[in-house]
């Protein structure tokens, strides 16, 4: 931000801010590049923080105090941004892959209508007290299934037409839960896969098994007649798939 007056003002002269709004917007942005973010917010820029829902405030905490890989989350910026597809999309049906603690899957199934269901699959049955306990929290317990398991033995087993799903499980296994879950996509519907340019390894030489995987998988996908995708360089990558219509 601005460490002097000077710069700043010029800032605001060309935008024609009154000396008033200068002073508040000064008094705000150096506030704030002094201080942690609010109670309830997270930073989102160096100058605005982003408020974030108690719940997925606690369940971050919660995340960080009773699990080893706290940082397989999303997180309060990507699991606003999952929250705004879904409620773009409004699906009726959605598919997560690779449930963790629950904060996608709270996160996604914002955007159900009343009648909507979201089934999750998670691998790690050790995960399922703090991934219920935290559902219930959010009152989603009516509208969030869990399931216990290997996702590619569970997936052929879903008897729906999704009208989202989140790839968000293994990286090895991508190319794999793509194949099967993809069928279970309705036409016209969406699937998101997260992580797909693996903190920068995917386009650069380094010699990564699970970037090498990943960098075939978005091929793959950006080359598949039966979708459109495009890569969303946010984070960690997310990558955007429709199916086309029939
Ligand atoms: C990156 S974390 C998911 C994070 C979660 N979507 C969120 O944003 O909070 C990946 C999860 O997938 C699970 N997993 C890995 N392989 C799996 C498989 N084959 N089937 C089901 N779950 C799997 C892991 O145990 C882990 O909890």
């Amino acid at each position: 931000m601005f460490r002097s007056l000077t710069p700043f003002r010029k800032a605001c002269a060309k935008v024609k801010l009154s000396g008033e709004s200068q002073k508040i917007i000064y008094k705000i942005s150096c506030q704030s590049l002094q201080h942690e973010p609010r109670p309830g917010f997270t930073r989102l820029l160096p100058h605005i923080d982003l408020p974030v829902q108690p719940v997925l405030q606690a369940l971050e905490r919660a995340t960080h105090l009773k699990t080893l890989q706290p940082q397989m989350m999303a997180g309060p910026y990507q699991g606003l941004l999952l929250q705004m597809l879904s409620w773009m999309i409004r699906p009726r049906r959605i598919l997560e892959i690779g449930a963790f603690t629950g904060y996608s899957s709270i996160c996604l199934a914002q955007g159900l209508p009343d009648n909507g269901h979201l089934h999750t699959i998670e691998v790690n049955d050790e995960l399922s007290s703090l991934f219920h306990t935290y559902v219930i929290k959010a009152g989603f317990q009516d509208k969030i299934t869990l399931h216990t398991g290997d996702a590619a033995q569970i997936i052929p087993g879903l008897e729906e037409a999704f009208d989202l799903i989140l790839l968000d499980a293994g990286k090895m296994d991508y190319p794999l839960h793509y194949e099967l879950a993809l069928p279970k996509l309705r036409p016209g519907g969406f699937l998101l896969a997260d992580n797909v340019l693996w903190n920068g390894k995917v386009v650069s030489d380094f010699k990564d098994a699970t970037a090498a995987v990943l960098r075939q998988f978005n091929q793959q996908v950006l080359e598949d007649p039966r979708v459109q995708s495009l890569i969303l360089p946010l984070r960690d990558g997310l990558m955007l798939v429709r199916k086309h219509d029939i």
